[in-house]
């Protein structure tokens, strides 16, 4: 790269740093990504493994999930932050997309979580501030839960850090088995939590921004703030490969 590059790209960077500090995301265009993702994510956090085990999740198509709101489904995925059962969460998520669905649909969709939790009636915040939530996730449908208790807003360090499932709330699971949705189907709205639950819904999708991200950038947000959900697709060469970072 020449001198006027590297000065270029060093702005481009600042420029996405700032915009990530004041909305909570950005999109790293393409040319800031021609040394390959991981120099890019380098200037945000580290990469550290998922659910997989592994530095990368591939975010496309596979068999198996068709009736399931999961991520190598087709399927609309509902609000909720990524891995509420780590402590702490990854603080960003990026996704960098090599190939979107053409189909209109596969919208990242993100909503600010702590302006939900203001948003909560004075009830439903009294109950969110004094009581904790067990989140629960398996790696996928079916598998091995882990648990995790603590405040939907955690006090941590100095820093506020926000959690949210509407699966978790709903069905039990952060990634809930055909099992978990039959079961819990209908009992939602009677406890506090279910009814936070469906004010988060509300809240996100009256609140939402929708990003089709372009191929070949990435988009990159605060994951201890946001809520995110997926539209539905059906353009199966939809392709992201994903990152959480700390
Ligand atoms: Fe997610």
């Amino acid at each position: 790269m020449s001198e006027s590059n590297v000065m270029e790209a060093g702005a481009g960077i600042a420029r996405c740093k700032a915009e990530l500090e004041e909305r909570g995301w950005t999109i790293l265009a393409r040319d800031l990504l021609r040394d390959g993702p991981r120099p890019a994510l380098a200037h945000f956090g580290r990469i550290v493994p998922q659910f997989n085990g592994e530095e990368t999740y591939e975010v496309t198509l596979k068999p198996g999930f068709e009736k399931l709101p999961f991520s190598q489904s087709k399927n609309s995925i509902g609000p909720h932050t990524e891995a509420p059962v780590y402590d702490p969460p990854p603080k960003y998520l990026a996704l960098h997309c090599h190939r979107q669905a053409s189909c209109g649909g596969g919208q990242t969709l993100l909503a600010d979580g702590f302006a939900f939790h203001a948003s909560l009636s004075p009830e439903l915040k009294a109950w969110a501030d004094a009581n904790d939530v067990v989140f629960m996730a398996s790696a996928m449908p079916g598998a091995e839960r882990r648990l995790f208790r603590t405040r939907l807003v955690e006090e941590k360090d100095g820093a506020r850090l926000f959690r949210f499932s509407y699966n978790q709330f709903r069905f039990g699971d952060v990634n809930p088995s055909e099992g978990d949705l039959a079961q819990a189907a209908g009992q939602s709205a009677q406890t506090p939590l279910g009814q936070i639950a469906e004010c988060g819904e509300k809240f996100f999708y009256e609140h939402m921004i929708q990003v089709l991200i372009p191929e070949g950038s990435m988009l990159i947000w605060d994951n201890q703030r946001l809520m995110h959900a997926r539209s539905k697709y059906s353009d199966p060469v939809r392709h992201l490969t994903r990152y959480w970072l700390s």
